[in-house]
């Protein structure tokens, strides 16, 4: 949804006299000049040098390098050092050297610093740095939202102490494999996994802490260099398009470079419209003039290759090289920018070295720094302080139907039936601002949606959901309840006078409610109780927009930094979180509305580090264009990569109208992203899958299919993310992490490590280079024809399918019959495609369950792993208990079949299959091109849920 409509009927009133505020007059002006044009406005949004801490940072930086010999000023006092059960503590001190003086403008520096380092159970290691007596007290409230659970520190490390060259060392880890070595002067830590260099905080002598001072610290009269104006720049106020920033705190930014040794390719860091492996913005032939900018913002046609902030903001970072990789947490929400620079080896290695430099608005120094050693074991460390996706609603992973908007009852039935008729499956029809009265959220319009049961039943009746939108702003109606409710029990966030915010957005003049306050979160997930939401049923559920939150009038089209919340925490230093806080509020509505827990399905534009345990995202207002269509691919593989899989694009672009061909390559990748949803924004025309005549009408049906054929091996990867915190679709240096070929491969990716997907984003294209990694084979998926790795291979890709192809080594799980919906092939029989590499094996697995309770957590799934090795495959339980007969649902499902078993890639011919003891008929060829045999087994008769075996002589 984005925020300036260019039709009238969405468009907001424009505020009237009513209005008490001056600054409201520049927005009247700007929302008129906005309703014009339809490319971003980057104007609309700050440059560095727009913005005070960025500017001041940067021109750290810049001085740093300018200056022969820099060395950062801080330095560890040796005696101060202490280490007890897993946490070394110390006081740094800030003490500047002649090369580092000329930094001494920018205001009285506090000297006194803390440190801690905090060894962690996981492996991970926390790293915390405050000022020690701060003037005001720096927010240091992220974790309660952030981490799952209290942190646990490790047994598990040795401390050397001082060795000859001054150096404090701990070596960590269940082998002690992981050490960490501390400079005191220049301070220093620099991380070893294995005895390798992997990476180093502050080796570029960029860290700076803005201590907490007060006006009269530092208001003398000295006259300032071009520099020094530069590192004070809008410390005490900033202006951005006539809105003043108040900044009532003051100063209190902090950088801090981390350097990743001879490691080139860094990854993360969401949401940018920009490439997998991140470019350059600093040094000899930056690639980016600004850095990556993380600050939830709604930017609507967003530019491509860019590194501006878009909607949702994950500070997480992975550096990979053939032999190393590491990953950083800098747990902060406030405003935050990224300059990457790639600078040569200091190891003689023939890599360069990437450094990083992070540098965040408000709040303490807080970062996790982990080792592996291997990539996937990084995701582990990593979801264990932030969470893993939670296992969601099995319908979610089904396609979805959006339009700003349906209009009204009659055009749902209408939209619906159309399915039925052109026979393609979807699970959920959304529905966008209209449907409301009004834009008062939890009500639906009287005249075209007089009765939602109904139409909600209607599409129940064929296992189909509903989704409606519900956002953070509230109209402001003494007459609306959620309105009236949140004032009387305050819940709205403050502006900088302490009196409630108010604002413009969709409703016209409306209120944020402040998640902060610990009472918002549990009143708001009340508002969806069955009796609260009136019209509401279990089959409908919710889709969060516009949380950035998007606030039409404010700076930047947000809430201003200055803004209140809770306990007189500033927006400032939550900002980045408060669209996660607000999605975590609505899923603990839905999964708490029913008599019995259920798990919630929201989709919210806004997110942040952890919001994958509330549900899914989306990459927000793209455009109907082949650009928008291609860059949707890095930018699902980085959010991935930040721990949170269940992301999508829209299908088809939101903004303007796609030509049949883009929109079928796009329903044809777009299967193949975990959120699998169409939308379109209102002033397109209707585009809905049957819309274009054939041939397209039978290719996007096909697409869709091909989604609804490999539910089964959608759903196992979302157990397998849940467990693990591994990405569902994943760049190609995941599968194959020592391929250097791959680590910038951003237009093909793996689904899991079965399946390798190549979109098609060139118009009237038929042949693709794919690159086939690895020495084994590959099957294409839907005529099996064969391909050897590695290397790049053109292979055909005409109008009906992209290509797919399946690993050689992995079993897929899919169900063939086309149904309505997936609840209506829940009691369908499974087919296996087995692709045996050449050793003659292959390895995959299946997860069922309901779908939609908490039962698993108990025990009552199906998780079945198939090997095929030395010609027989076999079924066997991975579950962790077996206590089948108590469990309803292995009870009624243990029964379901394997029907089909296709086994490619054999390397001689088989005369005789017998499965459990009988031997069977089967169908079986030797395709002569792809030197390999192929047989079909196609009435297996296997229980799902038993052990047994096929083997092949
Ligand atoms: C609660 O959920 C169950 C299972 O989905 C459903 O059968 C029941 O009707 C729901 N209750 C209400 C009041 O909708
Ligand atoms: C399939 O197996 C079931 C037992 O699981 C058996 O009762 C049934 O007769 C079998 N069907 C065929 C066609 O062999």
């Amino acid at each position: 949804m984005f925020n300036r409509p260019r039709m009238h009927r969405s468009r907001p009133p424009l505020p009237g006299s009513a209005s008490r505020r001056t600054v409201l007059w520049p927005f009247v002006i700007s929302l008129t000049v906005v309703l014009m044009v339809s490319a971003v406005k980057q104007e609309d949004f700050k440059t560095c040098a727009q913005s005070g801490f960025c500017t001041r940072n940067r021109a750290y930086a810049e001085l740093a390098s300018g200056t022969p010999d820099w060395e950062s000023p801080f330095r560890l006092d040796p005696t101060s050092l202490q280490l007890e059960d897993g946490v070394l503590t110390g006081d740094l001190i800030h003490a500047p050297t002649s090369s580092s003086s000329s930094a001494e403008s920018g205001g009285a520096l506090n000297a006194g610093y803390t440190i801690e380092v905090h060894l962690l159970d996981s492996d991970a290691v926390r790293v915390r740095m405050n000022e020690r007596d701060p003037k005001r007290r720096r927010y240091d409230g992220l974790q309660k939202s952030v981490l799952v659970k209290p942190l646990v520190s490790s047994t598990q490390y040795d401390q050397l102490g001082r060795d000859e060259d001054g150096l404090f060392t701990i070596n960590y880890g269940s082998r002690r494999q992981n050490s960490a070595r501390i400079r005191f002067a220049p301070f220093q830590i620099e991380f070893l996994a294995d005895g390798v260099s992997t990476l180093v905080l502050n080796e570029g002598g960029l860290l700076k802490i803005e201590a907490a001072q007060v006006w009269s610290d530092v208001a003398d009269t000295r006259t300032r260099t071009p520099m020094e104006r530069r590192l004070e720049q809008g410390m005490w106020s900033e202006r951005f398009k006539d809105i003043i920033d108040t900044k009532p705190r003051g100063p209190e930014s902090f950088g801090l470079d981390i350097t990743f040794p001879d490691i080139e390719d860094v990854y993360g860091i969401p949401e940018h419209a920009s490439s997998l492996s991140l470019k350059t913005t600093r040094g000899p032939g930056a690639q980016y003039n600004e850095p990556y900018r993380l600050y939830n913002l709604d930017v609507f046609e967003y530019e491509i290759d860019s590194p501006m902030a878009l909607y949702g903001s994950i500070p997480f970072m992975l550096g990979h090289s053939k032999d190393k990789t590491a990953g950083v947490f800098w747990m902060n929400a406030a405003e935050t920018w990224i300059d990457i620079e790639k600078i040569e080896s200091t190891s003689g290695s023939s890599r360069r070295t990437t450094r990083t430099h992070w540098y965040s608005e408000a709040g303490v120094l807080d970062l996790f720094v982990f080792l592996g050693p291997t990539h996937r074991d990084i995701f582990k460390q990593y979801s264990s302080l932030v969470g893993t996706t939670a296992l969601p609603q099995s319908f979610s992973i089904g396609y979805h139907q959006c339009r700003w908007n349906y209009i009204s009852q009659k055009d749902v039935i209408e939209v619906d039936a159309g399915f039925e008729t052109h026979e393609i499956p979807y699970d959920v029809l959304w529905l966008d601002i209209e449907h409301t009265n009004g834009k008062r959220y939890f009500t639906w319009d009287p005249k075209q949606f007089p009765d939602p049961f109904d139409m909600q039943l209607h599409l129940a009746n064929k296992g189909r959901k509903m989704v409606t939108i519900i956002d953070p702003h509230i109209k402001m109606d003494r007459g609306y309840h959620i309105s009236k409710e949140a004032t009387d029990k305050s819940l709205f966030v403050m502006n900088n006078h302490l009196k409630p915010f108010d604002g413009w957005c969709w409703p016209g003049s409306s209120q944020w409610i402040d998640f902060e306050n610990p009472r918002a979160k549990d009143w708001w997930a009340s508002q969806f109780s069955y009796d609260r939401y009136k019209g509401s049923t279990n089959t409908l559920f919710t889709w969060n927009d516009m949380n950035e939150p998007s606030v039409f009038t404010g700076p930047e089209i947000t809430l201003p930094k200055d803004a209140m919340h809770y306990n007189r925490v500033e927006h400032r230093s939550i900002h980045n979180i408060y669209g996660a806080m607000f999605h975590a509020a609505t899923a603990q509505g839905l999964s708490t509305r029913n008599e019995t827990l259920q798990r919630p399905f929201v989709l919210s534009r806004a997110f942040f580090a952890g919001s994958q345990r509330y549900g899914s995202v989306w990459t927000g207002d793209n455009k109907a264009s082949w650009e928008h269509f291609e860059v949707a691919a890095p930018m699902l593989l980085t959010i991935g990569l930040a721990g949170l899989p269940f992301s999508g694009a829209d299908v088809g672009g939101f903004f303007g109208d796609p030509e049949p061909e883009l929109l079928t390559r796009w329903y044809q990748a777009g299967a193949f992203y975990p959120f699998f949803r169409a939308h379109a924004h209102l002033d397109s025309k209707r585009r809905e899958p049957w819309l274009f005549g054939e041939p397209y009408t039978s290719q996007i049906r096909a697409a869709i299919r091909t989604r609804y054929s490999l539910l089964p091996f959608w759903y196992t990867l979302f157990q397998e993310a849940s467990m693990d915190g591994v990405p569902i679709i994943r760049p190609m240096f995941f599968e194959f992490p020592s391929d250097e070929a791959t680590y910038r491969m951003e237009d093909q990716f793996m689904v899991g490590e079965a399946l390798l997907v190549k979109p098609v984003t060139t118009a009237g294209a038929t042949q693709s280079e794919v690159y086939f990694a690895g020495n084994e084979k590959w099957f294409e998926f839907y005529d099996g024809q064969v391909k050897q790795g590695p290397g790049v291979q053109s292979v055909s890709s005409p109008a009906y399918k992209i290509p797919v192809y399946q690993r050689a080594g992995t079993i897929v799980p899919k169900r063939e019959t086309p149904r309505r919906s997936s609840k209506e092939m829940e009691n369908d029989p499974f087919t296996l495609v087995v692709a045996l590499d050449s050793k003659g094996e292959a390895y995959g697995r299946l997860y069922l369950d309901d779908g939609e309770s908490y039962e698993y957590s108990r025990g009552d799934y199906i998780l079945r792993e198939f090997k095929v090795q030395g010609s027989v495959l076999t079924s066997r339980s991975l579950n962790r208990q077996e206590s089948e007969t108590e469990w309803s649902f292995i009870r009624r499902y243990s029964s379901l079949k394997v029907e089909r078993i296709v086994f490619q890639g054999l390397s001689e011919p088989v005369s005789r299959v017998v499965i459990d003891g009988r031997p069977t008929v089967v169908e079986s060829w030797h395709d002569v091109a792809g030197k390999q045999h192929v047989v079909i087994v196609s009435r297996a008769n296997l229980s799902i849920g038993q052990d047994w075996s096929v083997s092949l002589s």
